[in-house]
């Protein structure tokens, strides 16, 4: 029994465990990365320190960004009172100056606030151009500033590459100034026009208008999912003239379908509306617009009106420039019934600078809850990846002044490609190539590196009269559409790559006032001869085609080389004549004994031999004393012989 209750009580604990644990982890999301919720990051740019705003948000201290200076923000922000700084860019920082903010690929709500102060701009408002991914979306033109709404700017945009760049470019108006910058995660297919292709526009906002809501907020103000961008809507209060026939109403009660995967909406922006008070009179927002662009159009309508539940008591028709977009609008047939959702959405194209949006009754006064109007902005193509890259690494070795700015893309926005560089449109590969860098007299110093061997198309090449050291890149000869290479006037030292002459379109080759040095490759000589100009000129130890001819060394190399020929080929031939007289010797000798075995003319000889020795005797026997013995014989014949030897 004891034992049993025991277990009882310890499996009982460990079901509490499970249970609490589970609920921890419930009421505990692991982190603020957590997969499920959008990607958002807000930078107070300028900022040392990290800025809280009264929602809980953190806006981040000042990151991602290439250059330029932190100022006191002049003017109070009533939308973000928390932020209070800015970054400026000067000339001295370029003219190019970019934030590259890590964004995971998707869709993204990117929205800036624009200010300027005393400190940055003396005062008085900068005019520049802004890009985002390399496209250009903002030109902040004279008068951007006197419509503090204006200040707030947002586009939705993809971010395919890890990061969104934000680029701001001067016009040589003041200095461009940015005081923060949201990066708000939206839904991939939001928005969907009904058309494909989508992901090549940059929705850029006109206007966003919550209709007859009693002040302007954001979306998390209006109680929005935060999948839905935390967009800023308006209060269309301020924008009718005093006297306007309208009225605004408003409801508490729910709204149904307010909300439908992947368009995601406050609720609160179909809770009010502003309505006509005149069954007959026409409702109408109008703006000022760029020409020839497309726009879409978004209208958010629900019946919140006691008075309209049945379908044709309110019928309306929207046109856009007077052009009839939807016909015979019937919130209530439509939605259907009341207090749910109808949306509606029209893309235009306007040909006059100002866009009217209106609402025209057919029964009964008009009634809008709110819309939302976008620039749709074609992304520019951008530059192919491998010049881009080449770009950087180039950036780095030649370590370029910061006045050069080269931040962002080498050739987009057009208007405002980098210094030095000119870029070229491939339709093939639908993207810019660079096509000629020209950094001559730019007091660019450091080393050429390998890289330059990637760019894809790039044709002129000029970086004269520089502090360019190090040898040439071999990987040069990879340029195959290169024409003209000047790297005259610096410091380079080494040989001349044999790769440049197999360079088939080169027709200017400035390789002169260095400190190369070796033999001009012999390839360029067939260069020379398809007429290309060559100048390898006060390269004190270069030689070859053009120039002197290597004879030191090449005649010093032969004569060496003749030497050792000779030295071999003499000690060949005595070794081989030495060994024939050995041979011959030891031939000579084994005859000799051979014959000497058997042979009767052998026998002779050495009788010969011993006659030698005998006639020797005989004849020194003459200057002996006259008493010696003379032996048995005096053959006479023998010294006769001898004396015939
Ligand atoms: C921008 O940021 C991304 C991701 O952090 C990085 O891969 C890329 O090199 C950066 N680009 C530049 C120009 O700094
Ligand atoms: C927008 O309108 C187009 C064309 O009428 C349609 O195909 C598309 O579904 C609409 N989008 C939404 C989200 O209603
Ligand atoms: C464009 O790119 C293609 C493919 O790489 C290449 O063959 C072609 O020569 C390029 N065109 C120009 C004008 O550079
Ligand atoms: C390269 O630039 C220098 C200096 O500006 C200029 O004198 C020279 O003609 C240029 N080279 C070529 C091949 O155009
Ligand atoms: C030149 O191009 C070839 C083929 O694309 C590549 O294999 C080689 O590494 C390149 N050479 C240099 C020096 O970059
Ligand atoms: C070239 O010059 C660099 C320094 O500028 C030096 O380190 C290198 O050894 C030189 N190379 C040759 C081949 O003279």
């Amino acid at each position: 029994m004891r034992f049993e209750t025991h277990a009882k009580m310890k499996l009982l604990a460990l079901l509490v465990m499970v249970v609490l644990s589970l609920l921890l982890s419930a009421s505990h999301p692991t982190s603020a990365q957590d997969n499920a919720g959008p990607y958002a990051k807000r930078i107070a740019c300028g900022s040392p320190t990290e800025k809280y705003s009264s929602n809980g948000y953190v806006w981040e201290k000042d990151q991602g960004y290439t250059g330029g200076s932190s100022a006191i923000l002049a003017v109070h922000n009533p939308k973000a009172p928390q932020l209070n700084t800015l970054r400026y860019f000067q000339k001295s920082d370029g003219l190019e100056n970019c934030y590259n903010i890590t964004a995971p690929v998707g869709r993204y709500l990117i929205r800036l606030f624009f200010a300027f102060g005393e400190a940055d701009n003396a005062g008085r408002e900068p005019q520049f151009d802004v890009s985002i991914e390399g496209t250009l979306v903002y030109r902040m033109d004279t008068g951007w500033s006197e419509d503090p709404e204006d200040s707030y700017q947002d586009s939705l945009v993809f971010v395919d590459d890890g990061a969104a760049t934000i680029c701001f470019h001067s016009s040589d108006h003041g200095n461009p100034a940015v005081a923060s910058i949201e990066i708000l995660q939206i839904l991939d297919d939001a928005y969907n026009r009904g058309v494909s292709r989508d992901r090549n526009i940059i929705m850029k906002t006109m206007k966003r208008v919550s209709a007859g809501a009693r002040k302007s907020g954001f979306g998390s103000d209006f109680r929005a999912d935060p999948w839905a961008g935390d967009r800023y809507w308006q209060t269309d209060s301020s924008l009718f003239l005093p006297g306007s026939r309208v009225n605004s109403i408003s409801t508490t009660q729910n709204i149904g379908k307010f909300s439908v995967l992947p368009n995601l909406y406050p609720m609160d922006i179909f809770q009010s509306a502003t309505i006509t008070t005149d069954d007959m009179q026409s409702l109408s927002y109008t703006l000022p617009v760029d020409t020839n662009m497309r726009y879409s159009i978004w209208i958010y309508l629900a019946e919140i009106s006691p008075f309209v539940v049945r379908p044709q008591d309110r019928v309306f028709d929207i046109l856009v420039n007077k052009k009839k977009v939807f016909t015979g609008v019937d919130i209530v047939a439509q939605a259907p019934g009341a207090f749910n959702a109808l949306i509606l959405n029209v893309t235009v194209t306007v040909d006059v600078p100002s866009l009217a949006l209106t609402f025209s009754p057919i029964f009964g006064p008009i009634a809008v809850n709110a819309f939302e109007i976008y620039q749709l902005v074609p992304t520019d193509a951008t530059t192919v990846k491998t010049d881009l890259w080449a770009m950087q690494l180039l950036k780095q070795s030649l370590s370029l002044p910061a006045s050069h700015g080269w931040n962002g893309d080498p050739c987009v926005p057009q208007g405002h490609t980098w210094f030095g560089v000119n870029c070229q449109f491939n339709a093939t590969k639908n993207s810019w190539c660079i096509h000629g860098l020209y950094l001559d007299v730019q007091g660019v110093r450091g080393v050429l590196g390998e890289e330059i061997g990637s760019f894809s198309g790039i044709q002129v090449l000029n970086i004269s009269h520089n502090t360019l050291q190090g040898s040439i890149p071999v990987s040069i000869g990879n340029l195959s559409s290169l024409v003209i290479l000047d790297l005259s006037h610096n410091q380079l030292n080494g040989s001349v790559p044999e790769t440049l002459g197999t360079l088939p379109n080169l027709k200017k080759l400035l390789l002169n006032d260095n400190q190369l040095s070796g033999e001009v490759p012999s390839t360029l000589g067939a260069s020379a001869l398809r007429g290309a100009n060559l100048n390898f000129a006060n390269n004190d130890e270069l030689c070859g085609v053009g120039l002197r001819p290597c004879v030191s060394t090449s005649n010093r190399k032969s004569a060496a080389l003749r030497v050792t020929a000779f030295v071999v080929v003499l000690v060949i031939a005595l070794m081989a004549g030495c060994g024939f007289i050995i041979w011959k010797r030891r031939s000579n000798m084994a005859r000799a004994q051979k014959l000497a075995r058997g042979a009767p003319y052998a026998k002779a000889r050495t009788t010969f031999v011993r006659d030698v020795q005998m006639a020797r005797t005989v004849l020194t026997d003459h200057f002996r004393p006259v008493h010696r013995d003379p032996g048995p014989y005096v053959p006479s014949q023998s010294s006769t012989l001898l004396g015939s030897s």
